[in-house]
């Protein structure tokens, strides 16, 4: 293993379009602030550097939407963001903002460094242009029927339904969401980043010198090796954002994404000025981008691309990504309002910051998928941090309070269990700090917690309120252990739960904690006299938690009601027009998923006609069991083209009802109807 100085730590710049949430916290910002506390604990040399990414397409719609400038919307929530950051303890030694000076100035350097040493190509493409409105559009500016799954509302960069991501010009009927008209392709130019350049270096660097890596890291960045990469644009026609630095670019900005990583170095300048360089070029320091499972092909591909060229930089030593956390079996999802926004949090649980940070750690989505529930949340709380570190920790101080006016004993001559119980300290200790090196937060949270269960176990075994009555001197001993264990678990648990540690340390009357001292026997002198016993947390009792649950019960339900407007019905048909299409109400008689496909499941139908008839529909996702299905009337359209998709032909469509979470739901007769009537 390589030796180095000093660590940069980096977070995902969030996009200032909306408050951040658990999720992000849970996959990010948490861990990274885990990681940053406990190399200073260790007396390393960190810098933790994060930030609002205020560029790209969604704020300009959000913007859009709510009649103000994307300025207003990103000076809204940068702030939003930077405060409930600070309320939760995430320990960032900068905090910045892409709309800065800086990094106006720092972006449009890097661009043209790249740009005088011709490390871009320039190409020419058709893009969808909107006459009316006299600009490109953006993917995101385009809608239309998704060439998959027939979604009709379709992005121009993704549907949502079907979870395709899309170019704009592969979607049939396009419009353009500024104006509603049909775009027209129109030809622009723009700079691209050959990454197909650097791929023989990134296959050396990330599969060869970087096994290490975690799985979902390492696997995907071989899938995108595989694949073959290609040169990427890194400007836009757009008019937020940072201008392109060259002559003849009026109109283009660069690429959000080209931007945002250069983000944290501007906000490292913003921080240490010219001294950045120690940060971002010096061989011994060591670079780590912590990001959530979406940023990898940026943080591992593209970036150390642009980084490459330029030639000066350091690339990252690692990329402990993690994938990402549901919302009570639900995808998180900001604009559904599907979430626990982190500000709303410190609202309803004041002082109660370390709560959650626990809950997302012993969640954390680290291998995969995982999912937070309020009842968890409160389980944990009440059964773990209350039962069992926070109980040790009152236990210890209460009786030394009840027995020697808390004034800490000096001890006599350790037993056993002393012995036994500072062994298993120190062992702990080795794991925990084993865990955290290798980014196993989760498993760094339970070793924490098994140093307060060994606490308890010690006190349990040792009896010291019985053991007062006949013994002060071995009381002594053993209250004298206990508070040398609450002052140990100050500093495991500093970096995980930094308001507990606090906390404690001010109770015990610590000062200055490190890493080193964990594993001490003699971390309080005797004779110090403690705090009063203070609770570290407590009881979540039922009723606050039905209050959240009941809130996102609301949230489900205003999405319903949103889900339609009278201005949305589509233009008027003449009932000739309707009449084309020809439905029909057939029975399933057998229903599967279609192998290999997400998607598709396969339907065989009694149309009535006596020979089934075999539909495919994209409602997969909708219908993990299929077989519910089968022996139901459905409605399906009969005279739809014949499709073949995964090399089977589908003759005809299934017709669904699209719920506003946009799962959907097989519609059919209110009451059994002979197979091949016809509907209209
Ligand atoms: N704003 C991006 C997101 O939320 C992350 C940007 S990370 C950076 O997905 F590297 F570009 F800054
Ligand atoms: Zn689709």
């Amino acid at each position: 293993m390589k030796e180095f100085k000093r660590t940069l730590i980096t977070t995902a710049l969030p996009y200032a379009n909306g408050p951040v949430h658990i999720g992000h916290l849970a996959g990010v910002y948490v861990p990274a602030d885990i990681y940053a506390r406990y190399l200073r604990l260790k007396g390393e040399e960190v810098m933790m550097v994060g930030g609002s990414d205020e560029h790209g397409v969604p704020i300009t719609i959000k913007a859009k939407n709510e009649g103000v400038t994307p300025q207003d919307i990103v000076d809204r929530y940068h702030n939003i963001i930077k405060n409930s950051f600070e309320g939760l303890g995430i320990s960032f030694d900068v905090y910045g903002r892409t709309t800065s000076e800086t990094h106006r100035r720092t972006a449009s350097d890097f661009f043209r460094k790249l740009y005088e040493k011709g490390e871009f190509i320039e190409k020419t493409s058709m893009q969808l242009y909107d006459e009316e409105a006299g600009q490109f559009l953006a993917d995101r500016y385009v809608t239309g029927t998704c060439p998959h799954c027939g979604n009709e509302h379709a992005y121009g960069d993704q549907c949502e339904n079907c979870g395709t991501s899309l170019n704009a010009t592969d979607l049939i009927n396009p419009k353009s969401a500024i104006t509603g008209n049909v775009p027209v392709l129109k030809e622009t130019s723009h700079w691209y980043l050959p990454l197909d350049k650097w791929q023989s270096r990134l296959e050396e660097w990330i599969l060869k010198d970087h096994k290490e890596w975690k799985p979902n890291v390492y696997g995907q960045c071989k899938s995108w090796l595989e694949m073959g990469l290609q040169p990427r644009a890194v400007s836009r026609d757009l008019d937020w954002g940072i201008p392109v630095p060259v002559e003849g670019a009026e109109g283009k900005v660069l690429y959000v994404w080209f931007d945002a990583p250069i983000g944290y170095i501007s906000n490292t300048i913003d921080l240490v000025g010219d001294d950045y360089t120690k940060w971002w070029k010096d061989p011994e320091t060591r670079m780590l981008h912590f990001i959530g499972k979406d940023n990898i092909v940026f943080h591992c591909i593209v970036f150390p691309s642009m980084l490459m060229a330029d030639g000066s930089y350091n690339l990252p030593d690692n990329v402990p990504a993690n994938e990402f956390l549901n919302l009570e079996d639900d995808k998180i999802s900001t604009s559904r309002n599907w979430a626990v926004w982190l500000h709303e949090y410190l609202e309803d649980f004041p002082g109660k910051q370390d709560v959650l940070r626990y809950v997302l750690t012993a969640n954390a989505p680290e291998t995969k998928d995982n999912n937070f529930t309020w009842k968890d949340f409160q389980t944990r709380n009440n059964s773990e941090l209350v039962a069992i570190l926070g109980n040790f920790v009152n236990r210890a101080v209460v009786l030394t309070h009840k027995y020697f006016e808390g004034v800490v004993p000096a001890a006599g001559e350790f037993t056993e269990a002393e012995t036994n119980l500072f062994d298993e300290i120190r062992h702990l200790k080795d794991e925990l700090s084993a865990a955290l090196d290798t980014f196993h937060f989760r498993d760094a949270l339970r070793i924490a917690m098994d140093m307060a269960r060994a606490g308890n176990k010690y006190l349990q075994e040792t009896e010291p309120w019985k053991v007062a009555k006949t013994d002060m001197a071995r009381t002594a001993t053993i209250l004298y252990t206990a508070i040398q264990v609450c002052a140990n678990l100050a500093i495991a648990f500093e970096p995980f739960l930094p308001f507990m540690a606090a906390k404690l340390m001010k109770m015990l009357g610590m000062e200055n904690i490190d890493w080193a001292m964990l594993g001490g026997t003699d971390l309080i002198p005797a004779g110090r006299k403690i705090g009063e016993p203070e609770l570290l947390f407590e009881k979540i009792e039922d009723g606050v938690i039905e209050a959240q649950v009941q809130k996102l019960l609301d949230t489900k339900k205003a999405n319903q009601l949103k889900a339609w407007k009278p201005e949305d019905v589509k233009e008027d048909v003449e009932f000739e027009t309707f009449e084309k299409v020809d439905i029909r109400v057939g029975k399933v008689l057998e229903c599967s998923k279609v192998k290999k496909s997400k998607k598709l499941l396969q339907f065989s139908i009694d149309d009535g006609t006596g020979t089934p008839r075999t539909i495919l529909s994209g409602i997969a996702q909708s219908y993990p069991d299929p077989e519910v299905l089968v022996g139901k009337e459905i409605l399906f359209v009969a005279n739809f083209a014949p499709r073949k998709m995964m090399g089977i032909e589908s003759q005809g469509m299934i017709l669904s009802a699209v719920n506003p979470d946009g799962t959907l739901t097989v519609t059919g007769p209110t009451a059994p109807v002979q197979p091949g009537c016809s509907v209209g």
